[in-house]
């Protein structure tokens, strides 16, 4: 083992269920969940909130400047396997998941100031413990040395189907064709950003769940991490 702590590193494409299989797997293995699509999201909150984004317009500088009054912290329901975001304080969970933050958040992620903060908070909070996180870049830039690299994809429709059944619980007026569009929009921003663009990191497994379940993708990634460590003789069962 390279590092500590074990580190898996979960990245991919948007709506490909990397969040509920880092979920899951942190509450099996009882390691820290870090989401760090939410610190994103959260910093596109904040730059809202704060008239720092408007019309894709982001006014850098003060983003910039206010950057440090932004703190990000999670509170994990070990029982429920429920990880909650809190922004400043306040639990913005569900607001950071609305489409207008999806919208917004391809724009500031790519702001290269906005990702050395957060890639920075990712690498202290992943210092003491065992931790799984899902992002783009975690297997390429915040941890390439990390102990597991696994890369989600699967059919862009199939994700935007995904998607959509997640936000009409609360939103009946969710268009499919527009989260479609959305989907293909932030793949496209995503991977052909400046700034550490979302790509396979070296020696990373590619997990293609278009026709998995949850419970499929969950119990292939899980048996690689369980059988490695297991050969590493590293007790943590
Ligand atoms: O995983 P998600 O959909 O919640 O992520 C939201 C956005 O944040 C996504 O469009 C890309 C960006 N992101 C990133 O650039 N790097 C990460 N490590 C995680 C997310």
């Amino acid at each position: 083992m390279k590092n500590k702590n074990i580190i898996v590193a979960i990245d991919g494409h948007s709506s490909t269920g990397k969040s509920t299989l880092a979920k899951k797997i942190a509450k099996k293995l009882n390691f820290i969940y870090i989401d760090t699509g939410a610190m994103y999201r959260c910093v596109t909150l904040f730059a809202i909130n704060n008239d720092f984004i408007k019309n894709f317009e982001i006014d850098e500088e003060n983003l910039k400047k206010n950057l440090k009054n932004i703190v990000i912290s999670f509170f994990w329901d070990k029982e429920k396997g429920e990880s909650l975001t809190f922004l400043n304080k306040k639990n913005v969970e569900k607001e950071i998941r609305n489409l207008n933050i999806s919208e917004n958040v391809s724009y500031i992620s790519k702001l290269k100031f906005v990702r050395e903060r957060l890639v920075f908070l990712q690498r202290e909070m992943s210092k003491k413990q065992d931790v799984i996180l899902d992002g783009r870049d975690i297997g390429t830039v915040v941890f390439p040395n990390a102990d597991f690299k696994f890369f989600i994809t699967a059919d862009e429709k199939i994700r935007a189907k995904r998607r959509y059944d997640e936000l009409i619980i609360n939103d009946k007026n969710v268009n499919f064709q527009e989260v479609l569009k959305n989907v293909i929009e932030r793949d496209f921003i995503d991977e052909n950003r400046k700034e550490s663009p979302l790509k396979k990191a070296k020696n990373s497994i590619i997990v293609n769940n278009s026709k998995l379940s949850i419970e499929e993708s969950y119990n292939f990634v899980l048996n690689i991490i369980i059988n490695n460590l297991k050969n590493e003789k590293k007790n943590h069962f």
